[in-house]
This record gives C-alpha cells, structure tokens and sequence, in this order.
C-alpha cells in the first residue's frame, strides 16, 4: 500500500519487543514509547523542508541549511498519543503541539470526541498525528477527519502497533495520509484488541486500569 510504510530499524523493532512485554512496568514502559517515537520521527521527518541560512564559522562565513519556517505541529490522540509527543519535541523542539481527546465506546468501539484543539492557522504545517495503537481505525480517521476540516493538509500519521485490518481501513479514508507503524500485528480480537499487541497502551502509560 503506498503511504503505508513500516519502518524495520531494528532499535525500533527490540524496543517494542520490550513495550509488549506485560512485566514492563508504567516507568519503563512511558520511556521506551517516548524512545520509539523518536526513532520512528526521525524516519518520518525525513522529508522536512531545508533553507540555507548564512552562519560564521571561526574560518569563515558560509551558508548551510536549517529547518525551514512555521514547519512542524504534533497532534497526540488523547490519551495514549501523549505519551509520544516528547520523542517528536526533543528532535523539533520549536513544534506546536495540538491535542485530539477520544475514547473508545467498550461495545461499539466507536471513538467518541471530548476535546479538540490545534495551533491556528494550520493549514501551513506539517502535521504529525501520533498514537501508539492503530486497532480498528476508527479514531485514527475520526483525528484525521477533524484536522482536514481545520484546514489541515499535510498529515502523517504515526503509530507503534497496528491491526492490518485498521491501517487499510485508514489508508481507504485518507490515501494521502503518509502512516508510519513499528509493527503491524497479526489481527484484533473480538474486543477489537490488536493481537499480540501489548494490551491497553493509555493504561500502561499512565497507570491506570
Ligand atoms: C486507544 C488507543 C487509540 C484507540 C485505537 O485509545 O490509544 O486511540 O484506542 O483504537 P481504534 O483504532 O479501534 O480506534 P482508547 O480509546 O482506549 O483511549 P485512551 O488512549 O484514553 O486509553
Ligand atoms: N487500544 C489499545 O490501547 N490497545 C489495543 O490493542 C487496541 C486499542
């Protein structure tokens, strides 16, 4: 599929092993997603816009290349999303940050909204999405609906694991959404859990159950 790209680094690769892991506990867990995103950020950001800038070296004047302007928002998927947006801030420190709240119903697995709110105007920026689990898709496309409607056109999208199943149900709503997995898995469960996965990704960040 293209703009679906699954990133194979092997760091990425051992680091997830580990998140799976059910004895990891929440301290080790936060830092190993924060770690992740910014290995995955770093594939992902390959593309960012240069522009020369004109620098003194203790030999001589030169021009050499900076990030380019306005360039950068992270838009977590509450709650779990969060636990990525520092790996992203620490290789773009000048990044916006916008947030998107959304639960999954336990019966439907529909995702409903509580909160929204994204660095104004957007429509400028790339957009970097980010949540670690990618299930049945839903609040993936209802996040990407939401910046679209804001005038957002540069997304991509960034999730450690995924269901097969989601990531084509994402790419079919939004084919010009560049996704970025650590992993895509083997399929969800009854209870639209991704499988093997590593259980609840917002409960293991922040502890709760
Ligand atoms: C989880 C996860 C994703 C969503 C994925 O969030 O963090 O946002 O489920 O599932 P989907 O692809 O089927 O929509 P959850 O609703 O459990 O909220 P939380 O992050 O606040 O725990
Ligand atoms: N959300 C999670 O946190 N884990 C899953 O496996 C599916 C949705």
């Amino acid at each position: 599929m293209e703009n679906v790209i699954e990133l194979k680094h092997p760091l990425i690769q051992h680091k997830i092993s580990k998140l799976r892991d059910k004895h990891t506990g929440t301290n080790e867990f936060r830092k190993l997603v924060e770690e992740i995103a910014m290995l995955m950020g770093f594939e992902a950001l390959s593309d960012l816009p240069l522009e020369d800038i004109e620098v003194e070296t203790p030999i001589e004047t030169c021009k050499t290349p900076v990030i380019a302007g306005k360039t950068l928002a992270v838009v977590p998927i509450l709650r779990a999303g969060l636990g990525m947006v520092n790996g992203i801030l620490a290789l773009v420190p000048s990044a916006k940050v916008g947030h998107i709240g959304l639960y999954r119903d336990e019966e439907t697995h529909e995702p409903h909204e509580y909160y929204c709110k994204l660095p104004d105007p957007i429509n400028e920026r790339l957009i970097v999405v980010t949540d670690p689990m990618l299930a049945t898709g839903g609040s993936a496309i209802a996040a990407l609906d939401f910046i679209k409607q804001h005038g957002g056109k540069h997304i991509k999208l960034m999730s450690i694991i995924a269901a097969p199943e989601g990531v084509k149900r994402v790419h079919e709503a939004h084919p010009d959404v560049q996704i970025y997995i650590g992993h895509v898995d083997r399929e969800l469960n009854k209870d639209a859990y991704i499988c093997p996965g590593l259980g609840d990704a917002g409960d293991r960040i922040f502890g709760t159950k």
